[in-house]
């Protein structure tokens, strides 16, 4: 069984997983009704990653003989500034579950909990994937800077992102 405070800090972090998700759908949604198909389909492909995420750490707890306590998902916002301001919003929302996923290996560290720091490493290494995608893309909007005919080229480039179950 995990101890108390690491299985505190798991159903934390799946409540947050699935807040991404519904975060990540929500600009899918708004993207949708902008009419960027493209951007739309990789933000919905990014809420399938999140929603995965969320299920590799409720499996997880399943596994270690813990109980899942599932909390409400807080509202998501719906509405955005501009195409770069969603893209800054996820790279910002990246950097806040890097930082929460490293606060729980803090806490497996200081538990001595070894499964869940071997565990947590497949996450850690995501992050920076995550991160490295929304900055990416975050840098290429700054350079378009506003000009549709680039907000379409990448809309074009996006839409031909398929999803992979990472898990
Ligand atoms: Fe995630």
């Amino acid at each position: 069984m995990l101890k108390e405070k690491v299985l505190k800090a798991i159903n934390q972090q799946i409540n947050n997983e699935y807040y991404s998700a519904f975060l990540y759908l929500s600009m899918s949604a708004w993207f949708q009704g902008k009419g960027f198909q493209g951007l739309a389909n990789w933000m919905f492909i990014q809420y399938q990653e999140e929603l995965s995420h969320g299920n590799k750490f409720f499996r997880y707890v399943n596994e270690r003989g813990s109980q899942v306590v599932l909390k409400p998902i807080a509202q998501v916002e719906t509405d955005f500034q501009s195409v770069l301001s969603v893209f800054e919003r996820a790279l910002e929302h990246e950097q806040f579950v890097t930082d929460s996923i490293h606060k729980i290996m803090d806490v497996a560290i200081e538990e001595k909990d070894y499964a869940t720091q071997s565990f947590l490493k497949w996450f850690i290494d995501e992050q920076v994937e995550e991160e490295a995608h929304a900055g990416e893309i975050v840098d290429k909007l700054r350079m378009i800077n506003g000009h549709i005919n680039g907000i379409f080229m990448l809309d074009h480039q996006m839409g031909k992102r398929v999803f992979v179950s990472p898990t």
